[in-house]
């Protein structure tokens, strides 16, 4: 596995592979790899010849109070959790390589962006289109992976992907959960361990309401149900939309809704979804 800084040189070698007709994979990370992460280099891994990873903790999605420095960083031991699912190269560039002037682009993606996650961080998913884009145009990936924890990112992504006829195919993985169901997330290791215990109530929540609704009961009983599960931590919001566009539902439909959930477990923000 090689490490690479600049875009000039990973192009270069992801040019090469194409001529003789190697399928790339692209797995998009800000680093401090987990579990998540990993599930992800592993199906690009199956899917395609040659992968490379980026490691970019990326600054146009962050707001001016939001964690950017804090932001968790270990290059060392991402690098040597990457050599293990045999990644073939990590990007990592510096943030001069990516932005050497002020962004003059600005990315309309789609209503999408302004809703749920994007209401509370302006930009952000203008900042997450951005990068991509570099990171398509450098890469030219065959597919690109990415994890159902960020499902609104996640549908933004495609969409932007289907609608600016980017040449990749985005790939989706399932969330990864620890035993008692919190998914993995870089920013976990903000919480205390009395956060951390409060904080499994999000999938326990989203579970519960997807058995309510299977079994027959309203939106209104989901939510009710969860509200009272996660009593502990403070709700952000609860959404029941449609998978394939996020609009609002104002009843179930039977495989076509996930219900998204944002809530504070201290200062910490987690995120969590499930589709029914
Ligand atoms: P990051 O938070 O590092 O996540 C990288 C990828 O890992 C994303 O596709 C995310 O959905 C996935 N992921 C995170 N936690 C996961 C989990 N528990 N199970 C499965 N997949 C998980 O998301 C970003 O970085 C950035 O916004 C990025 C797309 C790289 C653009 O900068």
């Amino acid at each position: 596995m090689q490490i690479i800084a600049q875009q000039a040189e990973i192009a270069h070698i992801c040019g090469a592979w194409r001529e003789q007709g190697h399928r790339i994979a692209l797995v998009p990370t800000m680093g401090f790899f987990h579990n998540g992460h990993l599930s992800l280099m592993n199906a690009a891994r199956s899917r395609a010849d040659k992968v490379a990873v980026s490691l970019f903790v990326n600054p146009a999605q962050f707001g001016p109070n939001e964690d950017y420095n804090e932001y968790p960083r270990d290059l060392e031991k991402d690098l040597k959790y990457a050599e293990k699912f045999n990644v073939d190269y990590i990007f990592a560039p510096d943030c001069s390589e990516i932005y050497p002037m002020v962004p003059l682009t600005n990315i309309g993606i789609s209503k999408l962006t302004d809703i749920f996650e994007g209401k509370l961080r302006p930009g952000h998913f203008e900042g997450v289109g951005l990068i991509l884009i570099k990171l398509f145009n450098i890469i030219k990936p065959d597919f690109a992976f990415f994890g159902q924890k960020d499902y609104q990112q996640l549908r933004i992504i495609e969409k932007m992907v289907e609608v600016e006829k980017y040449p990749v195919e985005i790939i989706s993985c399932p969330i990864v959960r620890e035993a008692d169901g919190l998914a993995l997330s870089s920013r976990n290791k903000y919480l205390t361990s009395e956060q951390r215990a409060q904080a499994s109530a999000l999938s326990r929540a989203l579970h519960t309401a997807a058995e309510l609704l299977k079994r027959g009961k309203t939106l209104a009983d989901a939510r009710a149900a969860m509200t009272e599960i996660l009593h502990e931590v403070k709700i952000d919001y609860i959404e029941f939309l449609a998978r394939e566009n996020l609009a609002r539902l104002s009843e179930y439909q039977p495989g076509g809704t996930v219900i998204l959930l944002a809530a504070y477990a201290g200062g910490t923000r987690l995120i969590d979804n499930i589709e029914v």
